[in-house]
C-alpha cells in the first residue's frame, strides 16, 4: 500500500477546466501526476456510463469538472449534468462504489491554482482509499457470469 500510486481518470470540459489545467501546465503549478485528463465539449456530455467504464478499466478514482454555472457554453450542460450527479451518487452505493471515489467540480479557464490544489486533494484521499480492486473483481465476476449463459 506505501508504493499505491492512483490512477485517476478527470472528465473535463474542454472551454474551462481543461483550460484550467493547461494554465497549471503553462504556469508551472506542480500537482500529482496520477491524473488522466479525458476532454469532452460540456460536462453536459457526460454519461454515468462513462464513469463506470472508467473504474472497470482501472481508475481508481474519477473526477467530473466543468465551467462554473451560469459559464457553459452551451447554456445549461452542467446545469444538467450536476442534476444528473445528484441521482447518480445515489446510485454508486447500489452498485458498490464508495461516492468517495468520485469527485465533482467547477474550474474555469482562470483558475490553474484551483485546478492543481484540487489534484493534490484528490490524489491524496484516494492514496488514503487505497486501489479500488474491488469494483474491478465484481464486474469481471459479473462479465463471466453474462458470458457462461
Ligand atoms: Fe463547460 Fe458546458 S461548456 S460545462
Amino acid at each position: 500500500m506505501a508504493d499505491f500510486e492512483p490512477n485517476i481518470t478527470a472528465f473535463v470540459c474542454t472551454w474551462c477546466t481543461y483550460a484550467g489545467a493547461d494554465l497549471a501546465g503553462t504556469s508551472r503549478m506542480k500537482y500529482p501526476a496520477n491524473v488522466r485528463l479525458i476532454r469532452v465539449p460540456c460536462t453536459g456530455r457526460i454519461d454515468a456510463l462513462f464513469i463506470l467504464k472508467a473504474f472497470e478499466n482501472g481508475a481508481d478514482a474519477v473526477l467530473v469538472s466543468g465551467c462554473h454555472p451560469g459559464d457553459c457554453h452551451y447554456t445549461s450542460g452542467n446545469l444538467h449534468a450536476r442534476r444528473r450527479w445528484t441521482v447518480f451518487s445515489e446510485l454508486l452505493d447500489f452498485v458498490g462504489i464508495d461516492s468517495g471515489r468520485v469527485t465533482f467540480s467547477w474550474i474555469s479557464a482562470a483558475e490553474g491554482r484551483k485546478f492543481a490544489d484540487l489534484i493534490t486533494e484528490v490524489t491524496a484521499k484516494v492514496r488514503a482509499l487505497g486501489p479500488f480492486d474491488s469494483y474491478r473483481k465484481m464486474s469481471a465476476a459479473a462479465g463471466e457470469q453474462s458470458n457462461a449463459r
